[in-house]
């Protein structure tokens, strides 16, 4: 039995029963009668607002979904492909633990295409909305005519995520990618926020849990952009979360950061909720000063976030650091595109709190 679907669950085992039930169901119904649609589902990346190396802290996280995401589609075949080529489920374990684990699927090979918008490795969440797209495609395919559950499938992707993740995964992505709009990842409640659902994962450390809650985006944050800029290499993730553990355990002071971001994330959220976007910016700006303080920063995404202030309300990295990307709140966003290309990144731009997963 997969370590996912031990005790702790109990809410997610029925409604993994429920699944496995229409999966097997819509098994048998697909043998006997071809779609004559392809299936396919799209589901959004993610940008961390604030929070990012405190939430592993137990303190709040706050990420938007973003326009950019990832589309799968799936289709009968002869047998597995992925993009054309020969599937080999070991290379895709989060496509792999979906058919295998949570769909225990027996039914004819799948021809499954995958499109991406978003910078792979480079902190976007690029693997949670795959996770999320595909869970989605499979889920219309066996069952067509269903609505989709996007609790439901924010659980399914976290399975998925932590299965790739030798057991290790924040639902940040996966929840925000799921529901869309703005999710804050908690240990606690959070004010403000509206709570949708909580979720826990068996760690090799422990068991972990997480409250899940929203904010709305009220209307004049509309008027913003965010602008994204990549640095040109990865993010990773493992390796900065175990940096920031050990220069705390160095220097014990450092951790006095983490109440920092805290502090900022909740200001954050006041102002994000108010439609306060000097008070966002703002607090963006701080947010990065405290992560330069955790040393996750580096000379390019400096560089980047320097170069984006000109022209924006608040810029920061966003995610581990060490790579990936940078975020900047403008209401100039070509401006802001421009600055980031002149200083060797590239860049994507996108409104804040995209609608989450869906079919197509
Ligand atoms: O770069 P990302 O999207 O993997 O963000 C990591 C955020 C951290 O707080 C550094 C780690 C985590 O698991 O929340």
């Amino acid at each position: 039995m997969n370590h996912w679907y031990s005790p702790g669950l109990p809410e997610y085992l029925d409604r993994k029963q429920d699944l496995e039930t229409t999966a097997n169901q819509a098994n048998t119904h697909v043998l006997m009668c071809q779609p004559t649609v392809m299936p396919s589902a799209f589901a959004p990346g993610k940008c961390i607002l604030f929070g990012e190396h405190a939430v592993v802290f137990g303190h709040p996280a706050v990420a938007v979904a973003i326009d950019q995401g990832v589309k799968v589609s799936v289709e009968e075949s002869d047998k597995w492909k992925l993009e054309g080529s020969s599937f080999e489920p070991s290379r895709h374990p989060h496509i792999s633990h979906i058919i295998e684990n949570i769909f225990q699927y027996s039914g004819p090979p799948l021809d499954i295409v995958v499109n991406s918008s978003l910078f792979s490795a480079a902190g976007m969440g690029s693997s949670a909305a795959l996770s999320n797209a595909f869970g989605a495609a499979m889920y219309a395919y066996l069952n067509p005519g269903e609505k989709l559950d996007t609790v439901r499938l924010a659980k399914m992707a976290h399975s998925a995520e932590a299965n790739a993740q030798k057991g290790r995964a924040s639902p940040t992505d996966t929840a925000t990618s799921a529901l869309g709009g703005c999710v804050v990842v908690s240990g606690t409640a959070v004010p403000g926020t509206r709570h949708v659902f909580d979720t826990s994962l068996e760690t090799p450390e422990g068991s972990r849990e997480w409250a899940i809650n929203v904010v709305d985006i009220p209307p004049e944050i509309g008027d913003a952009w965010l602008v994204i800029g990549y640095s040109g290499t990865g993010s990773p993730t493992g390796r900065m979360v175990s940096k920031v553990a050990k220069l705390i355990s160095e220097v014990p002071d450092k951790m006095e950061e983490m109440e920092t971001i805290a502090n900022i994330t909740r200001a954050g959220l006041v102002a994000l909720s108010a439609g306060n976007l000097e008070g966002l910016g703002m607090a963006m700006d701080a947010c990065h000063d405290s992560l330069r303080k955790l040393e996750v920063s580096n000379k390019k995404l400096d560089r980047m976030v320097s170069a984006a202030r000109s022209h924006s309300l608040g810029a920061k990295l966003t995610g581990a650091g060490g790579g990936g990307c940078i975020v900047a709140l403008t209401h100039e966003p070509t401006r802001v595109s421009e600055a980031i290309e002149v200083a060797g990144g590239m860049s994507l731009l996108t409104r804040l709190g995209a609608e989450g997963a869906r079919f197509l």
